[in-house]
């Protein structure tokens, strides 16, 4: 057996890709799944190698057998389902939007502290090599003059929508839509890069269920502007960008970044500065933060959280300003 013992909560495509990437890293040890049905939970366990399989999640929080859980359930769901972890006193590994709001959050953040554990939201696009690439390399365009940073990728389940079938993610009862499903990833990558902007403004496109279908989201630094497109209503492969006055940055996509050029604005030269053929980039999440855990790496982890509070204290500010709210926004 390696490293920590990890289940799962989720048993969606996406909770698959992670258990490929934990595999792939050797750092963890799959042990359980958890599903609302019997059947699911044992099927999805054995299917990855696990030994213990849960329908409750209060049961999997008390287990002995568990150290850290993974948590990829539909957004709304993830602070109750959170907190009964921390209780019960596991790590975290809870999937973007970690939360809803930044009081459900710091709650979080406070139990986790209280247990012992630590609590990560898995945001897997500002843990890639070519991200770090692109921090050390953005001193090179110079004075930032502006940034679009964007993710318009059109769902499948938009077309159910279409339909008459309101899937979760586009439901504000499963705390859905553009900016918490896709918009996250940019404004973790520009949080990350620029840090908490001065003022913020979001600009949505309603969906009759209540919840954005694309939006764009203008963060002001005062002597630069950062704009994020996201949507999950129609779909465009342009890169994301940074312009400075030396020269431009280019990323080839704000969630999946493996392609980092630089454009220099005098001589429009082009250069690949870093490129990577990962399959899947989970890979290095989960070394992050198996690493935090292990090596007990508070400044590592005191970074994290400032980071996901930063871009929690923004998604909620967007929704508030336009009035969508979610039942997330009584606790
Ligand atoms: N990092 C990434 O690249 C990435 C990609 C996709 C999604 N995500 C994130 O992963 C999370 C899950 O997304 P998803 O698209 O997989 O969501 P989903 O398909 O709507 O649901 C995920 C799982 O939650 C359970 N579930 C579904 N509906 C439920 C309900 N009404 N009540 C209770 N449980 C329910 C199901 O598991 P059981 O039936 O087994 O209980 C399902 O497998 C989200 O937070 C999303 O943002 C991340």
């Amino acid at each position: 057996m390696t490293g920590m013992r990890l289940a799962t909560i989720g048993t969606s495509k996406i909770t698959g890709s992670f258990l490929e990437a934990v595999q792939e890293t050797g750092r963890m040890t799959y042990t359980a799944a958890y599903s609302r049905s019997a059947d699911k939970a044992r099927a999805f366990s054995e299917q990855h190698g696990g030994i213990q399989w849960f329908t409750s999640v209060e049961a999997l929080a008390q287990s002995d057998a568990v150290d850290v859980v993974y948590v990829a359930s539909p957004n709304g769901l993830h602070f109750q389902q959170v907190m009964t972890l921390l209780n019960g006193g596991k790590h975290v590994i809870c999937e973007k939007p970690i939360f809803i709001t930044l009081n459900e959050l710091e709650q979080a953040f406070s139990l986790a502290e209280e247990k012992h554990v630590f609590l990560f939201q898995a945001i897997r696009n500002i843990q890639t090599p070519v991200f770090k690439e692109l921090k050390a390399a953005l001193h090179r365009a110079g004075r930032l003059r502006s940034s679009v940073l964007q993710l318009i990728q059109y769902s499948s389940r938009y077309d159910l929508f279409l339909d008459g079938k309101i899937t979760n993610i586009f439901s504000p009862q499963f705390a859905g839509g553009a900016l918490e499903d896709l918009g996250v990833y940019p404004l973790s990558a520009a949080i990350s890069l620029f840090g908490p902007p001065a003022d913020s403004a979001y600009f949505p496109v309603m969906l009759s269920s209540g919840v954005d279908g694309s939006g764009t989201l203008v963060l002001n630094y005062e002597d630069f502007v950062c704009t994020i497109l996201c949507s999950k209503i129609a779909h465009s492969d342009a890169p994301s960008e940074i312009h400075g006055e030396q020269g431009t940055l280019r990323i080839n996509n704000a969630s999946n970044i493996h392609r980092l050029e630089w454009i220099d604005a005098h001589t429009k030269q082009d250069e690949l500065i870093a490129e990577d053929k990962t399959d899947n980039d989970m890979i290095y999440e989960i070394t992050c933060f198996a690493d935090t855990i292990e090596q007990n790496d508070l400044e590592t982890y005191r970074t994290l959280k400032e980071h996901s509070r930063e871009v929690v204290r923004v998604m909620e500010k967007s929704r508030r300003d336009n009035g969508i709210l979610f039942p997330n926004d009584q606790v």
